[in-house]
């Protein structure tokens, strides 16, 4: 029912010289069950459409400004990251939390602006380790979706994707049971939400994943794919990684 999702998130890495690992990525076989997204920073967006239509590789932006267009240095519209390519886009990533300090309301005003200009937005939220530690994970997640995805959010328009902040880049993950439990209350919050609808939001773990222990968190109920950061980088670990979705 809900497609499988291998998104990579490039982060602020990346050149020119990495389209060659595009290249790689898009050689490799990959089952027409998986749908495979790079976010990759905004500036090599266009250049990765380049050979729109001829490859199964949806494009994202990593961020984008709740507004249209206007007077703001060094944001980047939906609109804009539509005109690239892009038909999706990362909104309140931790890093953008606490790099930003954007809130959840905003993080919503995002999301908005994306579904206005017919993208997807990728909703992310986590706990960090002091949350965890004090027993609020699903306390805060629960908020968070609450409040970081609007009221026209549907199966289609949004993918939310779980990232314990302490997870990120840290090699750590949570267990099996952990992830469970919270991809498990993510379904419920969203059922009791959007009804039936909540069947069809698409449920991504995300936070150092790696070819060793992609199976084993795709094989958790609930987890419909993943959203990879450092392993999305080279083809020889994203591939791996989408095979065993
Ligand atoms: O957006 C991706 C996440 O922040 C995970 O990053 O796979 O490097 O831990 P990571």
């Amino acid at each position: 029912m809900r497609r499988r999702l291998a998104a990579g998130n490039w982060k602020m890495n990346g050149t020119a010289a990495s389209l060659s690992e595009v290249e790689k990525l898009l050689q490799a076989h990959v089952s027409p069950s998986v749908e495979i997204l790079l976010c990759p920073p905004a500036t090599l967006i266009a250049q990765m459409n380049w050979k729109k239509g001829q490859h199964p590789l949806a494009l994202g932006g990593q961020d984008c400004h709740a507004e249209a267009s206007g007077a703001h240095t060094g944001d980047i519209s939906a609109a804009q990251l539509r005109d690239a390519g892009a038909t999706f886009v990362i909104v309140g990533h931790s890093e953008r939390r606490t790099d930003h300090k954007e809130t959840d309301e905003q993080v919503r005003a995002k999301a908005e602006a994306a579904h206005e200009e017919g993208l997807v937005a990728v909703v992310c939220i986590g706990e960090t380790l002091a949350e965890r530690e004090g027993g609020h994970t699903l306390d805060v997640v629960s908020r968070q979706l609450e409040h970081s995805v609007p009221e026209g959010a549907t199966g289609e328009n949004t993918v939310i994707a779980y990232e314990p902040v302490w997870a990120i880049g840290t090699g750590l993950t949570p267990t099996s049971e952990q992830i469970a439990e919270v991809h498990q209350a993510l379904r419920s919050r969203l059922s009791a939400r959007f009804g039936a609808d909540a069947a069809f939001f698409r449920l991504l773990y995300g936070g150092s994943v790696k070819p060793s222990n992609a199976a084993e968190i795709f094989a958790i109920p609930d987890v419909d794919g993943a959203l990879v950061g450092g392993a999305s980088l080279k083809a020889a670990d994203f591939s791996p990684i989408i095979a065993a979705l």
